[in-house]
């Protein structure tokens, strides 16, 4: 529900017995708008997206007697409604649960699509369920309090669906930069509904990610090994991500130079890095450990145009190969 207000959760609520959980951030923002209910706060950080986290977070619910007329609604960024949804998709085999989405990123990104878990044994969302929230609200007025950097990360992701699905959004990114990064609100409603269009239409393409919803990962290959390496923020790690791999598309000759470029000039407008912090090798070296359990091949997303994406499985050795040929250019 993009545009909606969090002052209307409570036509969302139907009868049921409602639980929220937020973190401490947002509840000191914005607890006096929540419906009478009690509310569960978790700490900060993608520390605390464990299985720790969610045994508490089960406690309480044991607690509060909680059972399956209750709606569970998680209401904050990607990770209270990553946690939220797992805790929602396993208490009693399954309670009801809806988000607020809170930061850009999750209303353009991790609120949509189903995919609800938690980190496990040093590895990103090991441990996870997909199941569909029953709703979604993206209220824009709570972007207004989000830190400049991380509206800059969400716009990452926007940036993504517009190279991988539609070229005229990447002009329309392009020509309203300024008005965007100052959340104007028509700019910013019109850009996370078409990011939740398109990656909503993957999505229901291919809801467990056995081919399409694969490109949904561009820039995320050389973006992982990056925030794994340097702990640089996820938005800031696909925005160079992107860039490496618009530009392996190129050493492939699948894409144009002049539009590899043009996706650098514009993540790089919008206040993102566009060059690797760390070098190629040790990028490749965090991949391989990372690949291990899947026989070092991965599933890479190229560019054949701008607005169009297409993936291939190649060897951490062809991806090495690349790499060296494109620093040789
Ligand atoms: N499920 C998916 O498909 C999916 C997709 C992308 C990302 N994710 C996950 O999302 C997580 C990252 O999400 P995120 O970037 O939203 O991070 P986050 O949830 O940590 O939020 C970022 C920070 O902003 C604060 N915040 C939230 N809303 C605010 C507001 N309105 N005003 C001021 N501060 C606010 C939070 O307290 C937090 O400190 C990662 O764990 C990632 O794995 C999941
Ligand atoms: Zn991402």
């Amino acid at each position: 529900m993009v545009g909606e207000s969090i002052d209307n959760l409570k036509q969302y609520i139907d009868g049921r017995r409602p639980v929220i959980i937020t973190d401490t951030t947002v509840a000191g923002l914005y607890q006096k708008q929540f419906p009478a209910c009690p509310i569960i706060s978790i700490g900060l950080g993608e520390k605390i997206k464990t299985v720790e986290t969610v045994t508490t977070l089960f406690s309480q619910l044991v607690d509060l007697e909680a059972d399956r007329s209750t709606l569970i609604i998680g209401v904050g960024g990607g990770i209270v409604c990553d946690i939220a949804g797992f805790v929602a998709s396993t208490y009693m085999r399954g309670t009801p649960f809806g988000f607020v989405s809170t930061t850009l990123l999750s209303q353009v990104d991790a609120s949509v699509g189903g995919k609800n878990g938690v980190n496990f044994g040093g590895y990103k969302n090991m441990v996870g369920v997909f199941n569909q929230p029953e709703f979604v609200i993206c209220d824009l007025m709570l972007l207004r309090t989000l830190p400049f950097r991380e509206i800059q990360c969400g716009f990452a992701e926007i940036i993504k669906h517009g190279a991988i699905a539609d070229f005229r959004m990447l002009d329309f990114i392009e020509n309203h930069r300024d008005a965007a990064l100052d959340l104007d609100r028509a700019i910013v409603e019109h850009l996370v509904y078409r990011s939740i269009e398109i990656k909503a239409g993957v999505v229901t393409r291919d809801e467990r990610e056995h081919g399409e919803r694969r490109k949904l990962n561009f820039g995320h290959t050389f973006g992982h090994a990056i925030e794994k390496l340097t702990g640089i923020p996820h938005g800031e790690a696909v925005g160079i991500g992107m860039v490496m791999a618009a530009k392996l598309s190129v050493q492939k000759g699948m894409l144009p130079p002049l539009d590899a470029r043009r996706l650098e000039r514009i993540i790089d407008s919008y206040g993102l890095p566009v060059r690797p912090p760390v070098n190629a090798p040790s990028m490749l070296a965090a991949m391989r450990k990372d690949k291990k359990r899947e026989g070092g091949r991965i599933h890479f997303v190229f560019l054949d145009a701008l607005g169009s994406a297409c993936v291939e499985e190649i060897s951490l050795d062809e991806l090495h190969r690349l790499v060296n040929a494109m620093e040789m250019r």
